[in-house]
């Protein structure tokens, strides 16, 4: 397992097919939507397995010098709660660090609260409901 910053258009193929299909195609959502017009500005992350496939995404954006956003934060349905998700969080908080952001916010999804704070995370508030079904909560992690 490694995690690579995804540069060739074959890795960003991989990327964005996983955030679809993890993200995006459960809820009937169109190819496409799985893109983010702020992403060119991002810092990515894509975890591979021995044999090079996709298992796991994630993006980090400054939102200011002091804030970093972590979203589309997506592992493989097969590789679930082996601790992948823990590690390519904190691949992208030490990127955080690096560019000189104080703490991290996100918009977690009811079912990844628990990760979120398993992974030191607090929640600020309830926020907006995805998709009409996916409720979704403000979280936030001082980084030290
Ligand atoms: C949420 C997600 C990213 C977590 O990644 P993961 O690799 O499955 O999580 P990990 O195995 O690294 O779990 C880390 C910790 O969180 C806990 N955890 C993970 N998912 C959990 C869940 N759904 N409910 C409760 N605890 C959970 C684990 O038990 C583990 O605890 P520990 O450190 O005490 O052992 C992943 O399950 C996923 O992609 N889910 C679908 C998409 C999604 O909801 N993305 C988040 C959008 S905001």
């Amino acid at each position: 397992m490694k995690i690579i910053a995804p540069h060739t258009a074959a890795d960003f193929r991989k990327y964005y097919r996983l955030r679809y299909d993890v993200l995006r195609a459960p809820w009937q959502q169109p190819p496409g939507s799985e893109k983010a017009d702020d992403d060119v500005t991002a810092t990515h992350a894509l975890m591979l397995n021995d044999a090079g496939a996709a298992v796991g995404v994630c993006r980090l954006h400054l939102a200011s010098t002091a804030e970093a956003q972590i979203r589309f934060m997506a592992i493989h349905p097969d590789y679930q709660g082996q601790g992948l998700g823990k590690i390519l969080l904190h691949y992208l908080e030490e990127k955080a660090r690096l560019q000189g952001a104080r703490f991290i916010t996100l918009q977690a999804r009811e079912a990844a609260v628990t990760f979120y704070q398993n992974c030191g995370y607090t929640v600020m508030a309830q926020t907006h409901l995805l998709y009409g079904s996916i409720q979704h909560y403000q979280m936030r992690k001082a980084l030290i």
